[in-house]
């Protein structure tokens, strides 16, 4: 607790000297004559006024140059020709009088790394980056671009990680990416981009060296890709009604879309597929995926029909939350790998353990959320040897029998799952049943929204941690304050990012990290 407090006032503190007003810039410098490499701040003005004749330093030695909460100007024309040997030329959270010029990059030989995030620049003009051969790394997110020329990154042969994440892009021209040859990573997250033109961007023999891309959080509607080379693909949060998978993709997340069809390529390589919260029926389509598919979410995609997963013999964790299935002898018969099963809001009556006697190996069962009367502990420790865990809220049960079944499962060394370690996901879904009976514990009004926040207080654990999130965000709010107080320039978008992050916490990365065991 005194860790959280302590936490607490140290990001407070650096949130108020983050607000105060400077003129300095953070520089790097490499070994320089008796001095060891070493950072400092020094005077803003120093730097952009190339015509000042006592400088205390060699400009030549600096290697990382941070500029930060700053109004620009402008990049100077031919000011990297000054800095020989640049590695990291950093822009946080500063205003750009200008569009940046695309003469500034000249004779950046050792360039590795540029950042320029926070700002309000909207465009990246043709030939950004002409002499930066050795760029590997360019950021530019959480900035306003809208428009980026077919050949900005005409000269980017060495680059491998583009990040333009939150920005303003609702299209990307033809050939954008066609030079990028060693391109391995590929974030676009939080734009309104509506087509994923893979196969216009990259060039015609695709794009060799990619191994991640993202496009999530976009509008998309329709993807023209056809061979899928990219390891890992997130698109989840568009508008897809359809997706194709071709090729060696492995990873390929779509969830919170709108999927009613799936089509799979000839060879499926899926380990790790990814389909909550669409439209989709059945699971035909996934018998070509059977020697690799370890892990499958189709969560929140309500079955008219009954539906099985026959042959899925690789499959290692399976979230069928609130699809409406029904739990007879073949549907899981053939998942003898199985380790993590989430069968939650389903409105299943019973959970019959003859209908699951393949799963030997389960460590996690999640049945919350079902119209369960009862449960024996011991019939599912002896159905599931290697069980480890349960998760066992809002069901009907009264504070009597829930108790039981408690002391029961820790006798088993079973740990039960409750609200506050396992987010559920059950709020859409309409198979949630208003329990009726256990009316002592919850006085469920079938209000969903009141439901829920009396559970949170019924399971709110440690409550220390919920005051030291209050106070980090009044704190966080001051700091605002101040920083609005002290000029108007941008304060840090991306601290506001990185708490709706911390609150983002999804199930989904549950199942994943409990795969790589
Ligand atoms: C800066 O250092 C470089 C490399 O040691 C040297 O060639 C150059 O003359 C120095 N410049 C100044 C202004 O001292
Ligand atoms: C950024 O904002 C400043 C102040 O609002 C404005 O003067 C400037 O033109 C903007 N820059 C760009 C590139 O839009
Ligand atoms: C791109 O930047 C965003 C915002 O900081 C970050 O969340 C994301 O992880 C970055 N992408 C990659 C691939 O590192
Ligand atoms: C993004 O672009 C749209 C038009 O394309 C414009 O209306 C909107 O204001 C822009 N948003 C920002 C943050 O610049
Ligand atoms: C996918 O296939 C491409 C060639 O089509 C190959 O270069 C790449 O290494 C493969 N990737 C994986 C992860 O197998
Ligand atoms: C995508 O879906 C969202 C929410 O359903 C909707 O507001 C938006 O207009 C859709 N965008 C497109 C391009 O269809
Ligand atoms: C698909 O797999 C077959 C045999 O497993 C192989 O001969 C063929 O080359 C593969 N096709 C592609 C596009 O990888
Ligand atoms: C659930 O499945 C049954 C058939 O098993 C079907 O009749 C019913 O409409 C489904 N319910 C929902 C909400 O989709
Ligand atoms: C178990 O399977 C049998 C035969 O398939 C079926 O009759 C029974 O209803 C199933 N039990 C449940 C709870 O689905
Ligand atoms: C569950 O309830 C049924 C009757 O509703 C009863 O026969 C059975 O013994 C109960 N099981 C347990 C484990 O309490
Ligand atoms: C709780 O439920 C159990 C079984 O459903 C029942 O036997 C018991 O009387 C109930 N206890 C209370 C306090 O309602
Ligand atoms: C539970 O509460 C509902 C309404 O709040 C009521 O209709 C129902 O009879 C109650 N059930 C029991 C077992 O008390």
């Amino acid at each position: 607790m005194f860790r959280y407090w302590s936490l607490a006032l140290a990001l407070g503190t650096l949130l108020l000297a983050c607000a105060e007003d400077n003129d300095f810039v953070d520089v790097c410098f490499a070994h320089e004559g008796e001095k060891p490499p070493h950072c400092e701040f020094i005077d803003f003005d120093d730097v952009f006024q190339t015509s000042s004749t006592d400088i205390k330093f060699n400009w030549s030695f600096i290697t990382k140059l941070t500029i930060s909460n700053k109004k620009i100007i402008g990049v100077p024309t031919k000011m990297f020709a000054s800095l020989p040997n640049l590695e990291s030329f950093i822009v946080l959270n500063s205003l750009f009088y200008r569009e940046i010029d695309p003469n500034s990059f000249v004779d950046c030989n050792k360039l590795n790394h540029i950042e320029i995030t926070g700002t309000n620049i909207t465009l990246l003009d043709s030939h950004m980056f002409p002499k930066t051969p050795k760029l590997q790394y360019l950021l530019f997110h959480h900035n306003r671009i809208a428009e980026i020329k077919h050949d900005a990154f005409e000269f980017l042969g060495e680059l491998e990680e583009l990040n333009l994440s939150y920005n303003n892009l609702t299209r990307l021209p033809s050939g954008v990416f066609h030079k990028l040859r060693k391109l391995k990573t590929l974030d676009l997250n939080h734009n309104s981009l509506v087509l994923l033109s893979f196969d216009s961007w990259f060039p015609s023999d695709g794009a060799v060296a990619m191994t991640f891309l993202d496009a999530s959080y976009n509008q998309l509607v329709d993807m023209a890709w056809t061979e899928i080379t990219v390891r890992k693909v997130n698109l989840k949060y568009n508008n897809l009604t359809s997706v194709t998978i071709n090729g060696n993709c492995s990873e390929f997340h779509a969830s919170h879309n709108a999927i009613d069809t799936v089509t799979i390529g000839r060879n499926c390589s899926l380990e790790k597929l990814y389909l909550a919260h669409n439209r989709i029926q059945g699971s035909d389509w996934l018998q070509k995926c059977s020697d690799t598919l370890r892990s499958l979410d189709i969560s929140h995609n309500l079955q008219q029909k009954g539906t099985d997963f026959l042959n899925l013999k690789q499959i290692t964790a399976l979230n069928i939350e609130c699809t409406n299935i029904t739990l007879n002898y073949k549907t899981l018969h053939d998942l003898r790998k199985l380790r993590f099963l989430d069968i939650s809001y389903n409105n299943l009556k019973r959970i019959d353990l003859e209908n699951l006697t393949s799963q030997r190996l389960l460590e996690r069962l999640m049945i919350s959320g079902n119209p369960i009367a009862n449960i024996s502990i011991s019939a599912i420790k002896r159905n599931f040897p290697n069980l480890k865990s349960l998760g066992i809220y809002d069901l009907p049960w009264n504070s009597t029998s829930l108790s039981i079944a408690i002391d029961d499962l820790k006798k088993h060394d079973i740990q039960p799952y409750i609200r506050s370690d396992y987010l559920f996901d059950e709020s859409k879904c309409p198979l949630k049943v208003t329990p009726s009976f256990g009316n002592d514990t919850d006085h469920d009004s079938g209000d969903p929204d009141h439901s829920k926040d009396k559970r949170d207080h019924v399971v709110g654990g440690d409550k220390t941690f919920e005051y030291v999130v209050i106070a980090l965000l009044l704190l966080a709010v001051c700091g605002l304050l101040a920083k609005l107080f002290v000029d108007s320039r941008y304060f840090p978008v991306l601290f506001k990012e990185r708490i709706q992050r911390r609150t983002s916490i999804s199930h989904e990365s549950l199942v994943s990290c409990d795969l790589n065991g």
